[in-house]
């Protein structure tokens, strides 16, 4: 039977005792019965409630209904019963505590296990290591250099005339308040990786052969083929007799491994003010073989030209040698070519990508399906 708070008819001293310890028995009882959260719940609402719960009617019944002379020592037998309900109720539910945390905490080795996402490399940074893969095993080593750079190294060094436009801030990124400062030393977000030319011909004496990926900015707003970031890969080499019939050797060699010997490779005049002369590189369309046509649509990667542009290349401007002429690269006895190429397209064209956008929003839907 549950137990009941009846009325008092006795308030003698050894009546009120008995009543408290039938009380508190009855409490401890309960308390060993609490099996489960709600258990516990419903115990400790049924005596701690305000409204009804068993303190609260021993309280009117027991203490609010005793006669004015037993007062004191109904007082005193209520609270007794009180603060002992109180760490029964305590005590239960560090009891229940504990079992669940124990629940947590045990192994149920039966159970399928949690299966962690696998990470994937970006498809920028896939297609940046295939290409200085294919130059390292050429024998090229890799370097890097600042993003945040001067103007000296990304235009001054690289024989950019004072007043060139690319200096523009319609192109360059300039760093804010670099005013006051002489020219040369102004901070800008380098619009290429040529600066990284200079760099490490101020450190090594050649010869030298590198390839330098990173990142480089311009003032371009985001669309589907411009993104005021992207990614570029530079390549330098510096020996005596290095001449343009090496440049064509290599870079129609690397294309031939990253997009398969089939391909084919042409070289069309350009300017660049830190090589001459200057060269763009254009290969046969690998999405469309070079025919200029996908079937009986026009191929648009290569606007149905059947060419890709992949890069800007040509042999060191001596004028370039001068500024690190000091470290042995003397213009007379010292040649070298450098190329220069944008890394996102190519990943665009790679993987079949229309919007360039795509790279740099870091949705995982996008990404996931390069893992
Ligand atoms: N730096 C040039 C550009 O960003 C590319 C280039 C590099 C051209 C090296 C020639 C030699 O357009």
């Amino acid at each position: 039977m549950a137990y009941t708070v009846s009325r008092l008819t006795d308030y003698s001293a050894a009546a009120l005792e008995k009543a408290a310890d039938e009380c508190i028995a009855a409490c401890t009882a309960e308390a060993s019965e609490v099996r489960s959260d709600l258990d516990l719940k419903s115990f400790r609402d049924r005596w701690m409630a305000r409204k009804n719960g068993i303190l609260t009617q021993i309280n009117d019944l027991w203490l609010k209904g005793a006669p004015k002379e037993a007062k004191r020592e109904a007082g005193i037998r209520v609270n007794e019963i009180k603060s002992a309900v109180a760490d029964i109720i305590d005590k239960a539910e560090h009891i229940r505590l504990e079992i669940s945390t124990a629940a947590i905490q045990s192994v149920d080795i039966s159970l399928p296990g949690i299966r962690r996402p696998i990470g994937a490399e970006h498809p920028v940074i896939k297609t940046m290591h295939e290409i200085v893969g294919v130059f390292q095993k050429l024998g090229y080593s890799v370097a890097e250099g600042p993003v945040v750079e001067t103007d000296y190294y990304n235009f001054e060094a690289l024989n950019f005339p004072p007043n060139h436009p690319a200096r523009d801030t319609q192109d360059t990124l300039f760093i804010a308040g670099q005013q006051s400062k002489p020219q040369r030393e102004r901070l800008l977000l380098r619009t290429h990786t040529s600066p990284v030319q200079i760099r490490t011909m101020e450190k090594m004496r050649p010869p030298i052969r590198i390839v330098i990926p990173g990142t480089v900015h311009r003032n371009d707003p985001p669309d589907a083929s411009h993104s005021p970031m992207f990614h570029q890969i530079e390549g330098l080499a510096v020996d005596t007799n290095i001449t343009f019939g090496d440049l064509k050797g290599t870079l129609d060699h690397a294309m031939k491994a990253l997009f398969g010997s089939s391909v084919k490779t042409h070289f069309r005049p350009s300017f660049f003010p830190f090589t001459e002369p200057s060269a763009e590189l254009y290969v046969t369309c690998f999405i469309c073989g070079g025919s200029g046509k996908r079937g009986a649509d026009p191929c648009r990667p290569c606007k149905q030209t059947g060419w890709i542009e992949v890069l800007g290349c040509g042999m060191v401007d001596p004028n370039v040698f001068e500024f690190v002429k000091d470290n042995g690269y003397d213009p007379k006895k010292v040649s070298g070519f450098a190329f220069g190429m944008g890394v996102d397209r190519l990943a665009l064209l790679k993987y079949g990508v229309d919007d360039l956008q795509y790279f740099f929003q870091g949705d995982v839907r996008f990404l996931e399906q390069f893992g």
